[in-house]
This record gives structure tokens, sequence and C-alpha cells, in this order.
């Protein structure tokens, strides 16, 4: 992507999304104007500059891929196609120039479960699902859910908390990258809220992310010891994000977390695969992934 081509990416990001979800499912992800989509641009832009392919045909944008080098891996994503050129190999491509430019590094990210054509394309090029992921809202009707009464303390996290919030990261999902979580507590455009939750020491043991724009309202990424301390970060994000109803996803094994969360009311609206090509161990703890920054 060349400067100057970011509107363009945004309202492909807007039309192949919708499309998709619109013809397969029956519903739409971004249900403002396309314009609502620089969110990714502007995001990305800042984060990895110069990191976004494209596929041009007759001239035209036909696709993009966004992908973002870490110490540990790459992650990958948001990938899109012009539904009128769906088919004809535009991912294929797009993906082969995102994996020649990781190298060695694994490559990770998150496809939807319901999505057949993406899962089919990155399980082709050697991606394979390592962990499911239940993508669940609590709805608008439903009354704020009790704060759970567990050890420990919650607060808003500060730039002194990103060394601790890296290590977290490091030892629970054994992945590396300080420039995303910095983003997220300097919080340009004041979409993003960050919360650590600290244990009865004082040490920090989980920290959980959102960001609040028309064009992605969710709760993550974030990383916690245990489903416990996972509880008191949602439970902190939903209360401060009261009014919207932002998306989060749960891993599907942690049960007593899931059955919580339906206690609370939460539904399920999707399903997810962390799909990882290359070397993965299993997290140590609970992870909350996100789609912005996409971060399987
Ligand atoms: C998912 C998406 C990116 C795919 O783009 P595309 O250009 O149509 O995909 P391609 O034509 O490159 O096809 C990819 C591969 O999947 C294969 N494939 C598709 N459906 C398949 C199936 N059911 N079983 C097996 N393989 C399948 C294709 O054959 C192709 O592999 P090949 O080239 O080795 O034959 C596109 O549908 C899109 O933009 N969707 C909306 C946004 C989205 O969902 N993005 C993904 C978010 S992670």
């Amino acid at each position: 992507m060349r400067p100057g081509e970011e509107a363009a990416v945004a309202a492909l990001i807007h039309r192949s999304t919708n499309s998709w979800y619109r013809e397969n499912l029956g519903r739409e992800i971004f249900s403002g104007p396309p314009e609502d989509c620089w969110i990714f641009t502007e995001t990305y832009g800042a984060l990895d500059p110069g990191c976004c392919l494209v596929a041009e045909i007759d001239g035209k944008i036909a696709g993009s891929c966004f992908y973002h080098p870490r110490d540990s891996h790459v992650g990958l994503g948001i990938m899109n196609v012009d539904p009128a050129h769906a088919g004809h190999g535009v991912a294929r491509a797009l993906l082969a120039g995102v994996l020649e430019r990781a190298g060695e590094l694994p490559v990770r990210l998150m496809s939807s479960a319901l999505n057949l054509d993406s899962y089919s394309l990155y399980t082709r090029a050697g991606f394979s699902p390592v962990a499911v992921y239940q993508d669940m809202v609590l709805p608008l009707d439903r009354p704020p859910p009790p704060p759970p009464l567990l050890p420990g303390t919650v607060r808003l996290a500060n730039m002194a908390d990103l060394f601790p919030m890296v290590d977290l990261e490091t030892e629970v999902a054994g992945i590396h990258r300080a420039k995303d979580l910095a983003h997220f507590l300097r919080n340009p455009g004041g979409h993003w809220t960050t919360f650590v939750h600290r244990d009865a020491a004082g040490k920090i043991d989980g920290w959980l992310a959102s960001v609040d724009h028309p064009g992605c309202r969710m709760i993550g990424p974030g990383v916690m010891r245990d489903d416990g301390t996972a509880l008191a970060l949602i439970h902190a994000q939903l209360a401060h994000r009261r009014g919207t109803s932002p998306v989060f996803l749960i891993p599907t094994h942690e049960m007593a977390l899931v059955e919580e969360l339906y206690g609370w009311g939460c539904r399920n609206v999707e399903l997810h695969f962390a799909q990882v090509r290359g070397p993965y161990t299993q997290p140590e703890g609970v992870i909350m992934p996100s789609f912005l920054p996409e971060s399987g």
C-alpha cells in the first residue's frame, strides 16, 4: 500500500467484510460508513508503517493484507479481497507475500470458524488451528453483572505498567510485543482503555485492553494468570463501557469462565480459531485475543 491509498483500502475492508457476512451469514459487521474502517489503516499505519500488501487488478486495488512483525512472531490481518475478485487466488497471493516476509518467524492470526473461505485459505498454506474462542457480548438490556468477589484489585493502566504487562504476556502467551501495548497506553485518538489487575501482593497478574470506535468495538487483547483475574478485568471493562455492547473472545475450554459469563447473560455471536504457522506453545493462563490489532 502506497501513501495516499489508505482511503481505498479502508473502503475495501468495509465492502469485502460486509459483503461476505451479508451473503454467508445474513448480517453485516460494519453498520456505519466506509470511513469507520479508517481505524484499521490509522492504527496499523501508526504501529507498522509500510506493512500492508495490496493486490492490483487492472490498476485497481483488489485485495489487501496487513502484517505486524514482532520479535517473537508476525501477526497477520486484516485480510480482504474485493467480492468481484473472490475465488481467484488473490488472498493466496497476498498470503504468500506475507509468509515470504515473515521468514523463519511463526505467523499468527485469528480466523472465523464460520468462514470456510478463510479457514481453507490459511490451513492450505500450512497454518493450523491451535485454540478456539467464542465471541461473546453482554446484551444492552441486561443489568450490569455483580462485581466478582475475589482477592486483588483492578485499576486503569498507565505507562509505568508497560514492562510488567509485556513480561506477563511473554510468560503467559509466549509472545513479545511492547509496541502494541505502548499504543494502548498512549491511547491515540482516545479510543483505547486498559485495565490491570494486581494480586494480593500488588503484582500485575492480568491486563485487558479495549477499543471503542464505530469501526471496532471490542474488549481485548488481554492476558491473565487465571480465570478469576479474567472475570474481574472483563467486569471492569463492561462497567466502563456501559451503554455499548463490545464483543470479547473467551477460550472455549475455560468452562468456569464461560459458565459465569452465561450467568451474567452473555450471548455467543461467533466462533474464532487462533491459527499459527510455525512453533506454538500452549498458554500458561487465559488469553483474550483481538482483531485490532489482530493478536492471534
Ligand atoms: C477469505 C477471503 C480473504 C478469501 O479470498 P479469495 O481471494 O477469495 O481466496 P483465494 O481465491 O485466494 O482462495 C484461497 C484458497 O482457499 C481454497 N478454498 C476455498 N474454499 C475451500 C474449501 N471449502 N475447501 C478447501 N479449500 C478451499 C481455494 O481453493 C484456495 O486455495 P488454492 O489456491 O490452493 O486452490 C475473502 O473471501 C474475503 O475477503 N472475505 C471477507 C473478509 C474475510 O473474511 N477476511 C478473512 C479474515 S481472517
